[in-house]
Parts: C-alpha cells; structure tokens; sequence
C-alpha cells in the first residue's frame, strides 16, 4: 500500500467524543499497519485545559478501548503517542488563531511535515464556517508550499438552502479539490464491495436493471435510542440524520451507472447522477411516500426504555421522527418503474444495515398453484453489518416425490475469509484523506441533489 506524504493532522475538537471513540484508534490502526508517513504528528485542539501528557494519557486509553488492531507493544503505544500534542484554543476567537498558526508552524519544523496540513472538524456544525475562515485569515489555506486540507463531519447544512450557504463559506476559503466531506457510510468495507459486486461480475451486469428487478429495499435499524444524543438528534430526526446522506448513498451505489475509470472523479460523477435522478415526492402525495413514526416507553426484551420524548434533551411535545418509511423512483432507463423502499429507525428489534434486490418472479409459473409460491422472487442480499456478507436466495426442489419448491440460501461471510483484516470505516477515510484521494467523500453537487430530494418533506 501506498505511504501518505509527510504531514500534520489537526483535529479541532479533540476533547470531545469523536477524536476520543474513532478518530485516534483509527490513526493508531493505521499506525499498527505501518501506514502513517515517515514524518507525521498530531495536534489535537479543544477549549479544555490539558498538557500534552494529559491528551496522551487520554488518548492512550482511548486505544485501549476502541483501537481495532492489537496493541503489539506497550513500547509502540508510547512512541505512537509521541505523535500527539496538545493546544488549548478557543475556535470561536479570531484573534486566538495567530497563536495556533505559531503552534502548528513550530510544530511542522520539529517533526518536519512538509508543510503539509489536514485540518479535521470534529466540532459542532455551526462551527463549520467560522474555522475555515479564520484558518484561511491566518493562510493556513494556501497550498503553495504543501497541501492543506479540511475534513468535514456530517451534517452539511439542515436542508438544500443551508447546506448551499454551507458550501459557499466554505468554498469561499477552501477550493472543492481542499474539502472532504466525510460520510462514514463511504468508508466501510462492505458498502465499497457494492462496487466490486456490481462491476466485476458479468453474471449481475444483465440483471441489474427494470427488466429483471422487481424492487429494491433498503434497510438500516439500530436496536438502541438516542442516547445521551437527543439534544443533536432533535433538531435532526432520522430523516436528515440517516437518510439524506448513508441511506441514500447507498441507493445511488445500488442504482448507478458503471463509473468509466475508478477515480474519485468518475465514481461521484455516477453517484450524482442518480441523485439528480429521484422523482421529488409531490407535497400533496407526502402520506402515500413517506411514513415517519417514533419510539415510545415499553419494554424490550425484558428492559423498560423511555420514550422518545422523555429522553434528555428532547422536547416533550417533540415532532421529530425516530423511525423513517419511504418508497421512491429514480427516473432514468435503467429504473423506469422500479420502487426503492428505505426504512432507517432507532429502538428497533435489531441492528443490521442491507440491501435487497428482489428479482422479478419467472414469467410462467409450471411448479405450483398456490400464489405464495409462484410469486416467490430470488433475492440478493448484501449485507453490510453486521456479519457483513452476500447472500442470493433462490428455489431449489425438496427432495422427494412430486416438484416442490423450496427456497434455499447461498451465502457468503467475510468472517469465513482467513487472514482479512477488515479496517473500520474511519481507518479507511482518514488514510484515503492522507492520501489526497477523495472518492470516498461527499462532493458539492452530490450533498445539494440529497438535500434537494429530502428537504420538501423534513417537518420542520
Ligand atoms: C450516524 C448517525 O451518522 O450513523 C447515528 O448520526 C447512527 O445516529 C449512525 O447511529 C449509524 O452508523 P452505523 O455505522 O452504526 O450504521
């Protein structure tokens, strides 16, 4: 594998839960697989108060409970942490940045970076436009002695209208070419193998359209609420929170055109094709198209839970949705008349995350009377968590007298691939961030054809 160039990667937010949780074991994993430039450092900057040793001590344990890959050494967990350092900073403060400029400059001559920078946002949005224009004050923007990036964490913008303002400021500063939005959705193993399924295959190449496929469906539950989140997911719902942007990615990587080259370039070009594709749901036919719905107080399996508006930070009377229906159509050749369905939703009865393609049942029916069986469809089913896998379903005679139909399952499971190492999704984004290569991430026009799609039927 290819090593990135020499840089710095700078985390705004680095106090808080995702620098903790993802971002630094997944540096750390990197590390493990010898993936990391030969020069490299890491500053992390919050508005709490801590010294370096405190961040690594911090950090340390953040390995200890999220990183992936064994720790080898107690010795190469330390010189990992050498890489870390620690700034105390106030983002919202403009005059603060001058300082950080002097951290970040005095840092890139000790460990020689190269000038190189990655700036990641692990901030709350609203603070998405404020950092990339104080940075490009300082011109902590300008690429002309080395590369500076800036890595941005969904949400992007709350409907089409922010999310264009959102892409303005920061297109203001930073060229399109400098900004990567990231959607972790992108980064797993399994929803980049949908492109490997579709496009090395010639055996799904002819079936992968209006002719052969009945339906598609997919699905994505999680078997908890929202947690100590509800303060963020109540001004987003399931609707902003997952649809817009993983539920939708994977419509399109489903539903796309083979891409002419395996670029960054190529592949978006066909993702935002299908999403300038959907057939906006008219506002009267709302109800026929889409189902919101949320969790209230019961029991699960044994365990009481609380409804969804007495979870902390959630308005009693709150509208927003926990669980969201849909059915859609995407307009062009390949898809004329086929429906989409997408479920996403919180407390539910299980965790998974798939897709299915159902095929069309046989044209003439010889082996049953009985509707339930005629009608029986083949089935793919990709799953991409967990137990992430390929499965194709389809109608096998029971052995015996007479022509019985009986479906049976090929399957597949990576678990069942020795020796493969399945990176975790931010392992996959942050190196690919490393490396300058933007495929796994939003482009402008893409995040804008969601938000165009999705925005007409978000309750405010
Ligand atoms: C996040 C959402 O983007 O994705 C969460 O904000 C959700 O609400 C999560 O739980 C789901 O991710 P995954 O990888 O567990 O399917």
């Amino acid at each position: 594998m290819k090593k990135p160039h020499n840089h710095l990667l700078i985390i705004f937010g680095a106090s808080g839960d995702l620098t903790y949780r993802k971002l630094i074991p997944s540096v750390f994993d990197l590390y493990n697989q010898n993936l990391l430039p030969d020069n490299f450092g890491i500053l992390g900057l919050g508005r709490t108060e801590m010294s370096d040793s405190d961040f690594k001590l911090k950090m340390s344990q953040a390995i200890d409970k999220y990183s992936s890959t064994k720790i080898k050494s107690a010795e190469s967990k330390e010189k990992f942490l050498d890489y870390l350092f620690y700034y105390a900073f106030n983002t919202k403060e403009q005059k603060e940045y001058a300082g950080l400029k002097e951290k970040i400059f005095s840092l890139n001559q000790s460990c020689q970076t190269d000038n190189n920078y990655i700036f990641y946002l692990a901030t709350p949005p609203s603070m998405y436009s404020i950092i990339p224009k104080y940075l490009a004050l300082e011109g902590l923007n300008d690429e002309s002695d080395g590369f500076k990036r800036l890595i941005v964490e969904k949400p992007f913008g709350f409907d089409l209208k922010t999310a264009q303002q959102l892409n303005h400021e920061l297109r203001t500063e930073f060229h399109e070419e400098q900004i990567y939005r990231i959607d972790h959705y992108l980064g797993k193993e399994t929803v980049q193998n949908l492109l490997v399924t579709r496009f090395s295959n010639g055996v799904f190449e002819p079936l992968w359209n209006r002719n052969y496929i009945h339906h598609v469906e997919i699905t994505s539950t999680e078997d908890f609420g929202v947690g100590t989140r509800g303060g963020y997911y109540e001004g987003s719902g399931a609707l902003r929170d997952m649809v817009q942007n993983h539920l939708l990615l994977l419509a399109s990587l489903v539903a796309m055109e083979p891409p002419t080259l395996i670029n960054a370039d190529s592949i978006r070009n066909e993702i935002v094709k299908v999403l300038q594709s959907l057939r906006p749901i008219p506002e009267d036919k709302v109800e026929e198209f889409v189902i919101r719905g949320q969790y209230i107080a019961s029991k699960i399996k044994g365990k009481q839970i609380k409804g969804y508006r007495e979870e902390e930070g959630v308005d009693p009377h709150s509208r927003t949705e926990t669980f969201v229906a849909m059915k859609f159509f995407i307009d062009n050749w390949r898809w004329a008349g086929v429906p989409f369905y997408i479920r996403t939703g919180k407390y539910l009865p299980t965790k998974v995350t798939e897709i299915v393609i159902h095929f069309q049942s046989t044209p003439h029916h010889i082996f049953s009377e009985d509707k339930a069986i005629r009608d029986q469809q083949n089935q793919l089913v990709i799953r991409i968590q967990p137990d992430e896998g390929l499965l194709l379903k389809f109608g096998m005679k029971v052995p015996g007298a007479g022509f019985n139909v009986q479906d049976v399952n090929m399957d597949f499971h990576y678990s069942s691939l020795n020796d493969t190492y399945l990176p975790s999704a931010y392992e996959r984004l942050l190196l690919d961030s490393m490396l300058g290569d933007p495929t796994p991430y939003w482009r402008i026009d893409a995040v804008e054809a969601a938000w165009k799609f999705v925005t007409p039927f978000i309750i405010a």
